[in-house]
């Protein structure tokens, strides 16, 4: 109710177009059963709600560009299809600490901003983080498949601002209903690894449950937060996993199911998978001289597919700018392929990709027990830096979260 009273005091336009206050009935998605109550409660606000805390950056850098604030501009609801969400936890990604650098700011700053309209710098206060389980408090006019209450789940694309904040603003189409078997703090661990593998697998490499069975998996950087949840969406698909990590996260990839493990520090990987089958299919989250020799493990002229995750194309954009390292990415990607269709397998590029839908199968996975939530530590809101040179630190197993809810 105080969103409600708050979008009418700070942005009387969007508060009486787009935000609907309640909803009779859940929705399916797409298809309205039920025709939705649309209603305009109005009501003056109280000031205390036009700001919120969060964590915010105003320049790139190190860590010791991130500061708390109790003064973030509230979220305001822009079109009619997202919603706010009031934020329980969030948790942090590679992308949390390379935006942070500056990382991808030319291409996202495009994004945001496609006909260059406002000044430079314009996209600070930025606030950091991509996944967020929590609650929605006000829903647009067009939003049928949710109503103020539910609980959700999403990762939320890094030209938005981010979750490590009190409240985030989300496209209907991103957020997806949290599975009611998991904590807030587990089910904001899984969004954007679980796209991200979602999109190299299913999406980009083909792979779904009715064609996976008995298939060879090869998962570089397996023991990470994609590579946990890589695992799990293979084996649930019935695939055969093989794991490259550090010795030390052998127990945890195989708890996850993963059928035969390669320890990358104690000897040449390379050799090691000699010992072993060709593969159908591999994921690589690692990148760097990885892919130059890996593809060489993958049968030939038989689909096989290499699909890698460290792709140059944020880099290009910001070193040679929009034109040329678009450009500059188009002619890399297409030798590539050719390069590796002359020696009869597929090379492929893949990106997270936000999707609420996507979000719904994964829900079913959970909620079936196939694929668990890998936290590896829990940060209070007020840890937040801490969070981020945890990450920096690499030597990830699983997921840092952050508890959001608990202002501690
Ligand atoms: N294209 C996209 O849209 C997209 C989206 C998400 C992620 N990514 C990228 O994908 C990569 C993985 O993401 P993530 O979230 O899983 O990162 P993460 O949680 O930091 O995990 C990386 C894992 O790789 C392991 N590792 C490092 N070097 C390795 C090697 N040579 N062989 C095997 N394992 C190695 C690390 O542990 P040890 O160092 O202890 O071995 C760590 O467990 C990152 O580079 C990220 O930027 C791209």
């Amino acid at each position: 109710m105080y969103l409600k009273m708050h979008l009418l005091s700070r942005r009387a336009y969007s508060g009486l177009l787009f935000s609907q206050g309640s909803m009779a009935t859940c929705l399916r998605r797409g298809k309205s059963l039920i025709k939705p109550r649309l209603c305009r409660n109005i009501s003056l606000s109280c000031q205390r709600y036009t700001v919120m805390t969060s964590w915010i950056i105003e320049r790139y850098g190190r860590n010791d560009v991130l500061r708390f604030t109790n003064n973030m501009m509230f979220p305001v609801i822009h079109f009619p299809n997202e919603v706010i969400i009031k934020v329980h936890a969030a948790s942090l990604n590679p992308i949390d600490v390379n935006m942070r650098n500056g990382y991808g700011a030319a291409a996202l700053n495009m994004k945001r901003d496609p006909l260059k309209l406002k000044s430079t710098g314009n996209e600070f206060p930025l606030t950091l983080g991509r996944d967020v389980s929590g609650v929605i408090m006000e829903c647009g006019l067009n939003v049928s498949y949710f109503k103020p209450g539910d609980e959700v789940w999403a990762a939320i694309p890094p030209w938005k601002q981010g979750t490590i904040s009190e409240f985030v603003v989300a496209s209907g189409n991103e957020i997806s209903h949290k599975p009611k078997c998991l904590s807030h703090m587990e089910a904001a661990s899984l969004p954007y690894v679980g796209l991200t593998a979602w999109s190299a697998m299913n999406q980009i490499g083909g792979l779904n449950q009715d064609n996976c069975s008995g298939k060879r998996i090869l998962i570089f950087g397996a023991s990470g937060g994609v590579g946990t949840f890589a695992i799990q969406l293979m084996k649930a698909w019935g695939g055969h996993v093989t794991a490259v990590c550090s010795q030390d996260a052998s127990t945890l990839v195989k708890k996850l199911g993963a059928d035969d493990v390669i320890d990358y520090k104690s000897g040449d990987v390379a050799e090691q998978l000699k010992m072993l089958p060709l593969f159908d299919f591999i994921l690589d989250n690692v990148g760097g001289p990885t892919e130059k020799w890996s593809p060489d493990f993958l049968k030939k002229w038989s689909g096989a597919t290499y699909v890698t995750l460290v792709t140059p194309f944020l880099l290009n954009v910001d070193r040679l700018g929009v034109a040329d390292g678009m450009l500059q990415t188009g002619v890399t990607i297409g030798t590539k392929t050719v390069k590796h269709l002359c020696k009869g397998i597929h090379y492929r590029w893949a990106f997270f990709t936000p999707s609420g839908q996507s979000l719904d199968e994964i829900a079913k996975l959970v909620e079936s027990g196939k694929i668990h939530p890998v936290v590896e530590q829990v940060f209070s809101f007020s840890e937040v830096p801490k969070a981020f040179l945890k990450l920096e630190g690499g030597r990830a197993r699983g997921k840092t979260v952050i508890n959001v809810i608990n202002k501690k």
